[in-house]
């Protein structure tokens, strides 16, 4: 697509170090792994970052780590990518679907706490487009019921949550959070992620099952140093495990982006300035709002609402005939095709259902220039014109 929908912001600073990585013979639990995790760990003022391959091997490891299982609900959001769902199956919980708040679109704390019995085990709260959710309610319910609050900030990093000077950053909330550094990301190592937590025990566990089951030290040098086959422990196994492990070339490039994380959401947000700006005078179109109480945003994407009776599959059409990538973010879990049947999916969600059907991403990316911006803009208002 001529205009894409998103971009990741690669300088010769990332091919740098991921050409360097390439000049060593140690590919993977390296020293890279041992300093992102230290640095990710040290961003967000928690003690352990544990690198995994993906966003949702963290969920997955971090729902297993929480001790979630067969028979258990997890509390979620529908309105979010579907991998929160997928990695409550995987553990052989019960996904419970409840309502968004309309305007941050995060979980709805009222709805969260109505939805509780006495199978809940956890609350999985995704900080949605780099908006905080509520994480204090949140974590007020989940202390009231005795619940594990799992944070899943894979849209967030960089946000924060909170009162100044007390706010804290996004993924620093839950009993463990989650971050995600998929290309579209803020932050990206092409396939990555990681699991933060404060407890020393939780995290040599996630060390453990991320790498086969293994009995990987909480220290990740000594990880490192079993984790090579001439090791006499490679081939020792303290219980079943996975292999989610992040190469050497992921931390490497994740290091890069990291140090220019702060630049690198000063870019987005001044972006998402002058989409607000530009999209003002499109009557009835809602925009994301550029501030929320007790939250600095992450600038994940650019999610406009349609005007009411607005066709957004023509307006996506329109905008893709002349070169502009759209998405629609997100389409409810309850409702995509393989939940059908699924008990899970016999819920009615009309806030999510009446929100997700006019929602359209627009491209947003560090680069992207005030003329690609002006084109989006200017088609965007043309296409709901002919689309009514
Ligand atoms: C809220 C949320 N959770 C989890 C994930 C999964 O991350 P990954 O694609 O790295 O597995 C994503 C990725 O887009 C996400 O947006």
């Amino acid at each position: 697509m001529r205009i894409p929908l998103s971009n990741p912001d690669i300088t010769q600073a990332e091919i740098d170090a991921v050409t360097a990585v390439l000049r060593t013979s140690r590919l993977s639990l390296g020293p890279e792994l041992e300093a992102f995790e230290a640095e990710l760990a040290a961003y967000h003022s928690l003690e352990h970052a544990v690198a995994v391959s993906s966003g949702t091997a963290g969920l997955h490891l971090a729902l297993l780590v929480l001790g979630v299982g067969e028979g258990d609900q997890v509390i979620l959001p529908s309105f979010s990518f579907v991998a929160v769902a997928n990695v409550a199956l995987q553990v052989r919980a019960t996904p419970v679907f409840v309502e968004i708040d309309p305007l941050t679109l995060n979980l709805d704390p009222v709805a969260v706490e109505q939805a509780i019995t006495p199978r809940t085990r956890a609350i999985l709260a995704v900080d949605t487009f780099g908006v905080p959710a509520q994480m204090d309610a949140l974590q007020a319910i989940a202390q009231r019921h005795g619940l594990a609050l799992l944070e899943d900030a894979c849209e967030a990093v960089g946000a924060r949550f909170g009162d100044p000077p007390t706010a804290c950053r996004a993924g620093s909330f839950g009993d463990l959070a989650v971050l995600g550094f998929y290309p579209n990301k803020q932050l990206t190592t092409g396939e990555g992620g990681a699991v933060l937590c404060r407890d020393a025990a939780l995290a040599k566990r996630l060390r453990s099952l991320r790498n086969q089951g293994r009995n990987a030290e909480a220290n990740p040098s000594a990880a490192a140093v079993q984790g090579s086959p001439e090791s006499s422990a490679w081939l020792d196994h303290v219980e079943w495990g996975y292999n989610y492990r992040l190469s050497e070339m992921a931390c490497a490039l994740g290091r890069v982006q990291l140090r220019r994380l702060e630049s690198m959401l000063a870019l987005r947000e001044a972006a998402a300035r002058r989409y607000d700006a530009l999209l003002a005078p499109i009557p009835g179109l809602e925009r994301p709002p550029l501030a929320l109480p007790r939250r600095s945003i992450s600038w994940f994407v650019y999610v406009v609402r349609l005007p009411q009776h607005v066709d957004r599959d023509r307006v996506q059409s329109i905008l893709t005939a002349r070169g502009i990538a759209t998405g629609r973010y997100f389409p409810p879990i309850h409702l995509q095709p393989a939940w059908q049947g699924h008990a899970s999916a016999a819920v009615r969600l009309p806030l999510t259902e009446a929100i997700a059907c006019r929602m359209i991403a627009l491209p947003f990316f560090n680069r992207i220039t005030a003329d690609q911006q002006q084109e989006v803009a200017e088609a965007l208002g043309e296409a709901i014109l002919s689309s009514r």
